[in-house]
């Protein structure tokens, strides 16, 4: 067993924090800050462009002391050690998990079975920034002899979520090429995207670690098929780019071995947007702005490598996270970027959270006992606030939030983006503090209402506060930024899988359903009858009829 593999809610820490947690319940954020003036500047961390204040939490003084006391309990520095050094720590896939090594600075050495995939990685690097040159400059050209100015993107999950979100993430640095990204199995939306594109100008990057997952090559058919019909091209080969870890699937799918893009085992599909399956972001973006998302994240690498735990940004979100799901049993959690730009920030931390954290059994094969992943969701700001935040601040629910926002504006004056960047802090100041029944009552008097009205109204007007959040707050949307916030939200994934005692690498809860779906496929296309429960028996012959 690489990583240690005990019960967390049997150590001493957790015990204490269960104690400390009896005794702090009842007690209000706005209690703490009146007690400890320095609260503020205990609970922030400023590194590079980065603020973290997390001072807004139901945590005192004791709360972190015995969080990190939890972390050293279960061996989090020695797991961190492990993590960087390439040992197995997937251990049910048997592999190493190293998306660390593809942002790595070239001196840097990563080892996989003793052997540094540094080299390698720069070597694939190297090829990435050719292509992509090539392709931006026009010097490559479709099979008719013309520049390409769209690109597919053809994945999912992995192969789509990471790649889509930082394309939109950093849109404003776009170059001339349009992006688009087919992932969903709907073949309308296919159509969709394919009716407003010329075959003999779109490139093609199929991006699938395995070369097998169904929607993607169903896919990468279809729109072969599109590609073909066009009686300019001959052949696809000029237009099919593949990245794989499968490259004997992909040549036999057709793709040019020149074309072919490499990725390696010890890069798990969720972590791979730093890898070649960031193609199509060097494409988009330049391969110079793929490069500055590397280093941001590699700088959060050496951050969270070699900060002590209680000025670490991934192991404090990581710990606050855990008090929140496992002590305050705060079942979901809120990101909420004030950027457009980070719309497809959530969902794309939905893959990668909950299907790394998102396991009942520990790592030592036996059912867990306590909460592990947190429900991740949001919305940017403002919109959020027009659709859900009513949620947060009067429900009966318990939603921490990150709030992440940007200090400078793209393209935005400065008094635009302050009248944007008021609401982020309004709404964690509002959280914080809420409205007592007191000051609606006086407000609503002084509005003029009479004592019956104030009477009548003031309990819906009530907030209570006393509502968990933090603020990361960022100098400007730079690419080396984004990179560091992706590598942030990594890294705390994998701290709070080493305190759950879980497997945090694999993915075993998502196959069962693709199982099922290829025995359904058989039957409606091709009459093959198989055994289901009544309800999906019901369904599926409605669907039929
Ligand atoms: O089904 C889940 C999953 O395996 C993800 O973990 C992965 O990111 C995605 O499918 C796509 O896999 P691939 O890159 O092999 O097509």
């Amino acid at each position: 067993m690489i990583l240690s593999n005990i019960n967390p809610t049997q150590t001493v820490a957790w015990k204490a924090l269960e104690k400390h947690f009896g005794k702090i319940k009842n007690s209000e954020m706005n209690d703490f800050f009146a007690l400890d003036d320095s609260r503020v500047e205990n609970f922030h961390v400023k590194w590079e462009q980065f603020l973290l204040d997390y001072s807004k939490n139901r945590i005192d003084n004791k709360t972190k002391e015995l969080l990190i006391d939890l972390a050293n309990e279960l061996n989090l520095k020695q797991s961190i050690t492990s993590y960087f050094q390439g040992e197995n720590i997937n251990e049910t896939e048997n592999r190493a998990v190293l998306h660390m090594a593809l942002r790595a600075k070239e001196t840097e050495s990563f080892l996989v079975n003793g052997v540094n995939v540094v080299p390698e990685v720069y070597r694939v690097k190297r090829e990435i920034e050719k292509f992509s040159n090539q392709v931006i400059k026009g010097n490559l050209k479709g099979n008719s002899g013309k520049v390409f100015t769209d690109v597919i993107n053809i994945g999912i999950g992995g192969s789509d979520l990471g790649p889509s979100m930082v394309v939109n993430g950093l849109s404003y640095y776009k170059n001339h090429l349009q992006t688009h990204f087919i992932s969903n199995a709907d073949a309308d939306f296919v159509q969709e995207v394919l009716k407003k594109l010329n075959p003999e100008t779109t490139l093609i990057v199929v991006v699938s670690k395995t070369f097998t997952t169904r929607e993607t090559i169903d896919n990468a058919r279809l729109i072969k098929e599109w590609l073909l019909s066009s009686d300019k091209i001959i052949s696809a080969d000029d237009h099919f780019v593949a990245v794989t870890a499968n490259v004997e699937e992909a040549l036999s799918f057709g793709v040019n071995k020149n074309f072919v893009f490499p990725i390696w085992d010890w890069v798990g599909g969720r972590f791979s947007l730093w890898s070649a399956v960031g193609l199509t972001i060097s494409l988009s973006l330049g391969f110079d702005n793929f490069e500055k998302l590397l280093k941001g994240a590699n700088e959060m690498d050496l951050h969270f490598k070699e900060s002590s735990f209680d000025k670490n940004i991934p192991v404090l979100l990581a710990l606050i996270g855990i008090w929140n799901n496992n002590f305050l049993k705060a079942e979901t959690e809120a990101v909420i970027p004030y950027s457009q730009y980070l719309q497809k920030l959530p969902s794309y931390l939905q893959q990668s959270v909950m299907e790394s954290n998102g396991k009942n059994i520990d790592r030592n094969g036996e059912e867990v006992n306590y909460q592990t992943s947190q429900i991740v969701w949001g919305e940017p700001g403002t919109n959020a606030q027009h659709a859900f935040f009513q949620l947060f601040h009067q429900g009966t629910k318990i939603i921490p939030v990150d709030f992440i926002g940007f200090k400078k504006p793209l393209s935005a004056s400065m008094h635009k983006h302050n009248e944007f960047m008021a609401n982020f802090f309004a709404q964690s100041e509002a959280l914080l503090n809420g409205k007592s029944l007191e000051e609606v009552k006086e407000e609503l008097t002084k509005e003029g209402c009479s004592f019956e009205e104030v009477q009548k109204l003031a309990p819906f007007k009530v907030f209570k506060g006393n509502k968990p959040s933090n603020t990361i707050l960022i100098d400007k949307l730079t690419p080396e930024n984004l990179g560091s916030l992706i590598a942030m939200y990594e890294h705390k994934i994998f701290v709070q899988g080493v305190i759950w005692n879980i497997f945090s690498y694999d993915q075993w809860g998502v196959e069962l359903g693709k199982k099922l779906a290829s025995t359904i496929i058989k039957e409606l296309n091709f009459g093959v009858k198989s055994n289901h429960d009544a309800s999906t028996s019901f369904l599926l012959n409605e669907f039929k009829n």
